[in-house]
């Protein structure tokens, strides 16, 4: 007799971090429905841009990402140049996230600096001893596009690819922050200085609004090497962080801002109208 399977989403903790064998070497982060998207996690030491606007979630799927992670054995820091230490911990805390104690127990570190400061330091040597402490696996850059406002536009490349490079080449798998007033078609087009092609994986998050309610969707624009969930995902932000819903498959034209609902779904609701009449 064979265990009934877990519903997604409804595994426990301990299930949720003891599948290595699953997803083989994959970065987790633990949110379950996105691994599955990402067949099993980030691709290890792969810098990953979340794209999205203001509100979107952004800072809860990045420290999501670092706590999930420590509670796998793997050591984060998240690095910010936004938020104040007390509102990090105080916002984490009403998720469920106990930062303080990672932190106590040496495997977490919240760095809040600013984008000149870590400019300055060029090479990274401004993160060496924190990492030389917490030997972190995960980091998070909170955010990329504060970067913007210190460098000039021609520039903002060369910065973030030497960012990304000192990150890859410590092993560190690295989430970079990005707000983007809009995220649109097909192409990669998230920044409007070029970073698309600098990171391995992108995802994207974007408001919605089908008829008159805000929703939230998430899609892997792209990730290099690997097969990925190629569907926009809604996703909602709970008290328990972010939790991936079903696609939106009777939509189409979300991503461009103007969402319609698929031909046949027309049909059908005229088909449900019109026998509805009958009765
Ligand atoms: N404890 C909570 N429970 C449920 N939802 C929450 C909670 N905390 C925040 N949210 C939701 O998450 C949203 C903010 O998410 P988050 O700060 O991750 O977005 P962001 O993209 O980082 O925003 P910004 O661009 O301002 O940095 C809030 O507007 C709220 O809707
Ligand atoms: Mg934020």
């Amino acid at each position: 007799m064979t265990a009934p399977r877990p519903k997604a989403g409804a595994a426990g903790f301990d299930q949720l971090f003891s599948s290595k064998a699953e997803g083989g070497l994959r970065v987790k982060t633990g949110i379950v429905e996105l691994d599955e998207m990402l067949r099993g996690g980030f691709m290890p030491g792969d810098s990953v841009m979340v794209a999205g606007s203001a509100g979107s979630g952004k800072t809860t799927l990045g420290l999501q990402y670092l706590f999930n992670g420590v509670k796998l054995g793997e050591p984060g820091i998240y690095v910010t140049f936004e938020e104040l230490p007390d509102q990090i911990y105080r916002d984490a805390n009403n998720f469920g996230w106990d930062l303080r104690k990672m932190e106590e127990e040496g495997k977490f570190r919240v760095i809040c600096t600013s984008p000149s400061l870590m400019l300055e330091s060029g090479d990274g040597s401004l993160l060496e001893d924190v990492f030389r402490e917490v030997q972190p696996q995960r980091l998070v850059i909170d955010s990329l596009s504060h970067l913007e406002m210190f460098v000039k536009k021609d520039d903002m490349r060369m910065e973030a690819y030497r960012m990304i490079s000192y990150l890859k080449t410590r092993g560190i798998s690295s989430i970079l922050l990005w707000e983007s007033p809009q995220i649109s078609g097909g192409s990669f087009s998230v920044t409007d200085v070029g970073l698309s092609f600098l990171v391995d994986c992108i995802v994207a998050l974007k408001p919605v609004e089908i008829e008159s309610s805000m929703r939230k969707a998430l899609v892997i624009l792209k990730m290099r090497g690997s097969d990925h969930d190629k569907r926009l995902r809604e996703f909602e932000i709970t008290p328990a962080g972010i939790k991936i819903q079903s696609a939106f498959t009777n939509y189409e034209g979300i991503i461009s801002g103007s969402p319609r609902k698929v031909a046949s779904e027309k049909f059908m609701e005229l088909f449900r109208g019109a026998s509805e009449k009958r009765k």
